[in-house]
């Protein structure tokens, strides 16, 4: 059932700010401000050395949005690859280690067979799941639920920021247990968290504004997508969007890889996407905006409205987002990203819940 909406994917687009919020409840002692696991880990994430993920699409985007967190929060090390690879290519994993799948469907057939490897190695294994009876919720150790409800539309919206909920927990969970996480600072995390879902429904309401933007969006041949730190996973992100329901090819990048190479297709034909929340690498993104700028590049910003002003530059246009603390921006601006593939592929006339050549579950290799 589409409720009011035209098509699945605008209904789980809308519904994110609701299941999201029940994925956090189910993480957090809301009333303690702690995070709080709804299991029990079979091993300890003190002595771990390393973790590795892997998945596929949207879901290893999660993932690598998640290195970023486990990182910092749990200073553990993280190796990530997608699982087409990594089950193929016989890497060594450390004696006890933790294996993270993440995985909407629990039954693509790689990150399933990642799983297999990783559990053959030794290694315990952790799964960011939304289907509980799925084949890797079934054969993990742990299946951490993603409560986003069954995802229909193709294109994975609700179920991508329920994954990353559930890894922002999970990575404030092990830095406690890793003695690295002040309670005062996770307190203060976990109040941001909290505040997540509220956010989301505000950037919801940018969809009148994202609407008028498809047009010109639909017009394009190609797209860049340019983000730093937790930004540069959702740039890739928001560029598989766009590929998958309007089939403009778009590219996400490093926003610091752009003067290795895709700086040369730079020109007044070519839209490029800057996701810039105001964060501790936010000035290394307006330099790089302004190499855009200076080589006639129409931009079109996804950022607080501080971010857009502080930069100096003429944009083609801002999607003005409200002011947050910037650790979990990626949750919250994941709503634009989804909303402009969502109407450029509309205003496009193509089938976004269900776009050619593409599966919900990728159960073959
Ligand atoms: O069910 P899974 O999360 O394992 O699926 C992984 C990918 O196939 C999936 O995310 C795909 O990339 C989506 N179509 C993205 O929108």
């Amino acid at each position: 059932d589409k409720g009011n909406h035209r098509h699945f994917m605008a209904k789980e687009i809308h519904e994110q700010p609701e299941v999201v919020g029940r994925t956090l409840a189910h993480y957090l002692d809301m009333s303690a401000g702690r995070v709080r696991l709804p299991f029990e880990l079979p091993f300890d994430p003190a002595e771990l050395t390393r973790i590795t993920i892997t998945a596929c699409g949207t879901a290893y985007y999660a993932g690598l949005t998640a290195k970023y967190w486990l990182e910092k929060f749990a200073r553990v090390p993280v190796e990530i690859d997608v699982a087409s690879e990594f089950r193929y290519r016989e890497a060594p994993l450390p004696k006890g280690g933790l294996m993270i799948v993440v995985s909407q469907s629990g039954e693509t057939a790689d990150t399933l067979a990642s799983l297999r490897y990783a559990k053959e190695q030794g290694q315990h294994i952790l799964s960011v799941v939304n289907v509980p009876t799925s084949t890797i919720a079934r054969e993990s150790d742990v299946a951490a639920l993603t409560l986003a409800g069954p995802e229909i539309g193709v294109a994975s919206t609700k179920a991508f920021t329920c994954q990353l909920a559930v890894l922002a927990c999970l990575a404030l969970a092990f830095g406690r247990a890793r003695g690295v996480l002040p309670e005062a600072e996770e307190q203060r995390l976990v109040s941001n968290l909290i505040n997540v879902p509220g956010l989301m429904a505000e950037a919801v309401k940018r969809e009148p504004h994202i609407e008028q933007m498809a047009g010109s969006l639909a017009k394009a041949t190609d797209v860049l997508y340019l983000g730093r730190g937790t930004s540069f996973p959702l740039a890739l992100e928001g560029a598989l969007k766009l590929k998958e329901i309007s089939y403009i090819h778009a590219e996400g990048y490093a926003a610091g890889e752009l003067k290795h190479g895709p700086i040369a297709l730079i020109d007044e034909s070519m839209p490029v996407i800057v996701i810039a929340p105001h964060d501790a690498v936010y000035e290394k993104t307006v330099s790089n905006m302004q190499e855009v700028s200076a080589r006639g590049g129409r931009i079109i910003l996804v950022a607080d409205q501080r971010s857009a002003d502080d930069a100096s530059i003429a944009f083609e246009a801002v999607v003005a987002m409200t002011p947050m603390p910037s650790e979990f921006a990626p949750i919250v601006y994941a709503v634009p990203v989804q909303l402009i593939a969502y109407h450029t592929a509309v205003f496009m006339g193509k089938d976004v819940d269900q776009p050619r050549n593409l599966a919900k579950s990728v159960t073959v290799e």
